[in-house]
């Protein structure tokens, strides 16, 4: 009897420890690095549903003849600063895009530096959209031109 429940000490010891074992994950989690990028999208996407939406639409399709698309157009995908300032000063001009011209005003948005550059983040990275941050030190420079 003893030997009995020895035998049965010595075997859950055993697979206590191979289940020990097979519970380390086999590769160490890495550090994760797009924290900073996954903050300023959860953080843009509050700012766009609070200041975008109405008029660029839940899934930036815009609406037709009034507010244009922000799906891959060369104002979101293209240069950093003319995106920036179309935010900090409002667009008033005819543009086109996909072939349609849209001519009313957009109207400017005092937000703070790191706003814009979380918004703007979101956008271009939202919508199927796939562009590089911005940063709120790139906002500062481009509000810092417009003084
Ligand atoms: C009152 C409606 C309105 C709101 C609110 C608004 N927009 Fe616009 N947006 C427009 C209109 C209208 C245009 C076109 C302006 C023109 O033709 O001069 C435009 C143009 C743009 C453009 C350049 C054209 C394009 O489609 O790529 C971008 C980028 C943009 N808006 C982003 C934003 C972002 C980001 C916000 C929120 C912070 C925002 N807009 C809020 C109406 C709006």
């Amino acid at each position: 009897m003893r030997k009995y429940s020895l035998t049965i000490a010595i075997a859950s010891l055993f697979i206590f420890f191979v289940q020990a074992q097979t519970k380390k994950p086999a590769v160490q989690p890495k550090k994760p690095t797009g924290t900073i990028v996954q903050t300023a999208m959860i953080h843009g996407k509050a700012l766009y549903l609070q200041y975008c939406v109405t008029c660029h639409q839940a899934d930036g399709g815009g609406v037709p003849n009034l507010n244009p698309p922000l799906i891959k157009t060369p104002y979101v995908l293209g240069d950093k600063k003319r995106l920036i300032k179309i935010l900090l000063q409002g667009l008033n001009e005819d543009i086109e895009i996909d072939g349609e011209i849209y001519s009313n005003a957009m109207p400017a948005f005092s937000m703070k530096d790191q706003e814009i550059a979380d918004v703007l983040t979101y956008v271009r990275n939202s919508f199927g959209n796939k562009g590089p941050a911005v940063t709120a030190a790139e906002v500062k420079s481009v509000r810092a031109t417009l003084k």
